[in-house]
């Protein structure tokens, strides 16, 4: 029997209930950060230190969360579906909860990179430091994407998302670039759903169902549905 595709994106809703706060609810990071402070090559060029700091805690607070019932839930699907996580999180709590295909479009926590040759990556669980050093003796920093940083999983993703059979969002406000794009590269036919408290505006995408539930009540509800469906 072919396994129909489902491509799930996600984002900082999909990690609420495991205790990571988002970046735009109203006790979101970036109401107490600016970005261009600690996410972007500018913060990076005025002050290493403070975006150090900022990944680091990030990086904490990653360690101590769990999977929830979504991160589960999407891992679930894969009994039936061939399944593909395009993420916009930086936590892992995907592949912990046993997602076999994700796609980090932000990059991931538990990685550093050299600042002189993006290709030298390396795993990162501690602290970033000032002093830590890539091979080529640069400052190691977060392998992450910042705004106005290229994303070079974007191609990935938008081919993975252009042959869904089935496509569902949770937990993103669609309102970072080129990530919120990718739900135009689904067919018009394809079904589409969103699992979101506060959804974002979506009339203008065809064939959508809306789940106003958090992420990990709607996403058990969604999978035990698509279980029984197909
Ligand atoms: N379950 C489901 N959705 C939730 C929950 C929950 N428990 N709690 C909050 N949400 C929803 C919010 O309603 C919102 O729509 O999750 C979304 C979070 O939106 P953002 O905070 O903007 O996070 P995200 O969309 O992932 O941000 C995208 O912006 O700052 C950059 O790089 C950062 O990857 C991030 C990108």
């Amino acid at each position: 029997m072919i396994r129909k595709k489902i491509v799930v994106l996600t984002g900082a809703g999909v990690s609420a209930e495991s205790g990571l706060r988002t970046f735009r609810d109203s006790d979101g990071l970036w109401e107490e950060h600016r970005i261009e402070d600690v996410a972007s090559p500018l913060g990076w060029k005025r002050n290493q230190q403070l975006v150090l700091d900022f990944y680091n805690q990030r990086r904490r607070d990653v360690l101590k969360a769990k999977p929830n019932a979504a991160h589960f839930a999407i891992a679930q699907l894969e009994e039936k579906f061939d399944v593909v996580v395009v993420t916009q999180n930086i936590d892992n709590l995907h592949e912990r909860a046993s997602s076999t295909k994700v796609i980090h479009l932000h990059g991931e926590i538990f990685k550093s990179r050299s600042t002189v040759d993006y290709k030298l990556i390396y795993k990162c669980e501690g602290d970033i430091l000032i002093g830590d050093k890539c091979e080529k003796g640069s400052q190691l920093r977060p392998f992450i994407v910042w705004f106005n940083e290229a994303v070079p999983m974007i191609e990935v993703a938008a081919k993975e998302v252009s042959s869904a059979e089935l496509f569902i969002i949770v937990g993103t406000s669609l309102q970072v670039y080129p990530a919120a794009g990718l739900i135009n590269y689904v067919h018009a036919t394809v079904p589409k759903f969103l699992i979101d408290p506060k959804a974002p505006d979506v009339s203008f995408v065809r064939n959508i169902t809306c789940i106003a539930k958090k992420a990990s009540e709607g996403m058990s509800e969604l999978t035990d549905i698509l279980l029984k469906k197909y």
